[in-house]
């Protein structure tokens, strides 16, 4: 910390909290605190890892890493979606490199040894020269995965509550927005890498204050002054109307919101998980923000469509969310700017507006205890 009068609470980080203060400066810029996340947050939580149309016939298979966990994920010879750590029981490599594939094996680049699509070990060159060699002693490490609809979360605690204790009511509430999740397709993924920590970007997710100073198309679409931000055990949701001028169609910049889903409805799950859903056609963009380093995430958007969402819809909508994300990507780096500058150590929050972040912000508190 600079040299420079501090104002806020000299009390606890879970104390401050209350009083409406958000988490210490550095939080977002202790490389010690990231590693203590790493361990505490990112090992022992389901994370968003992919959708199941990615591995839609046995065999088929792709790579994720979740906090420093290098995972495959895979459909077995019966159907089943497994999930192991990508590590090769002989000498630590990483066992698979590509981003996915269709294998009916997985082999090691390294010395060839090769497992079965359940984790066992079938094959390993020159193992019958050795005398004491215990094929079954190698099988990969599982684990632990679930789905919701056409999502697949890893975990890898094995000792964690299921995904059903973290989703609560949240698939519910995608239910009842009218989105029917058996009907949607991934037709692009983009990803942002993002000069901030990973906390700073769910910050800036979970609040509307700034939208009518740095969102302006987004406040042609959603009507900001009637939103609505809904806390719950592990998620939070915010609502908004579609605004009657872009039900009409007299808002410049925008996709065609006239049919469809009349209300945005975006959810946020712990820990680095959202799920949006904005008024218009059949649509759902997934977010995952992945911790890369203290100060850098990498942001992946999953654009998700219905069929009868058009090409051109999918491009009108699809150029209007990557708009509302690069102003937030210029929020996101000015606000880890500030966090390294040795002038700030804790803000206060307008909770009428921002009371997600203090729930998140507690989620986190809970997680580092
Ligand atoms: S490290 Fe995988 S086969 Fe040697
Ligand atoms: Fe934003």
């Amino acid at each position: 910390m600079a040299d420079v009068p501090t104002t806020t609470p000299q009390t606890s980080v879970r104390a401050s909290l209350a009083q409406g203060y958000t988490l210490p400066a550095d939080w977002y810029t202790d490389p010690a605190m990231f590693t203590r996340e790493r361990q505490r947050i990112f090992r022992k939580s389901w994370q968003y890892v992919g959708l199941t149309e990615q591995i839609a016939k046995p065999g088929d298979f792709f790579t994720c890493t979740i906090g420093e966990v290098p995972v495959v994920i895979l459909r077995d010879k019966d159907g089943d979606v497994r999930a192991f750590a990508n590590v090769c029981r002989h000498r630590g490599s990483q066992l698979v490199l590509a981003e996915c594939g269709s294998r009916a094996t997985l082999q090691c680049h390294y010395h060839a040894w090769t497992y079965n699509l359940d984790g066992t070990l079938r094959a390993a060159p020159s193992s019958k020269d050795e005398p004491d060699f215990d094929a079954s002693a190698f099988s990969l490490f599982p684990v632990r995965v679930e789905t919701w609809g056409p999502f697949i979360f890893a975990n890898p605690d094995r000792a964690a509550r299921p995904l059903s204790a973290y989703l609560g009511e949240l698939p519910a509430l995608v239910d009842a927005t009218g989105l029917d999740l058996s009907t949607i397709k991934r037709r692009v993924r983009r990803t942002y890498e993002i000069g901030a920590n990973w906390k700073a970007v769910v910050d800036n997710y979970l609040e509307c204050y700034h939208c009518a100073v740095a969102h302006p198309s987004f406040c042609d679409l959603i009507d900001v002054n009637h939103y609505t931000v809904t806390e719950y055990e592990y998620f939070s949701t915010q609502n908004g109307a579609v605004k009657q001028t872009a039900r009409e169609g007299k808002a410049a910049n925008l996709y065609d919101a006239s049919q469809g889903v009349q209300e945005g409805f975006y959810a946020y799950l712990w820990p680095n998980f959202t799920i949006n859903i904005y008024p218009g056609p059949g649509n759902v963009s997934l977010n995952l923000f992945v911790p890369l380093a203290v100060d850098r995430t990498l942001a992946v958007y999953d654009y998700c469509f219905a069929d009868a969402v058009s090409e051109q819809e999918e491009r009108d909508f699809v150029r209007f969310i990557d708009q509302v994300q690069e102003e937030d990507i210029v929020l996101c780096e000015s606000v880890q700017r500030g966090m390294q500058s040795g002038y700030f150590e804790r803000g206060k929050l307008m909770l009428s507006r921002e009371k997600a972040l203090r729930h998140f912000q507690n989620l986190i508190c809970d997680a580092m205890e």
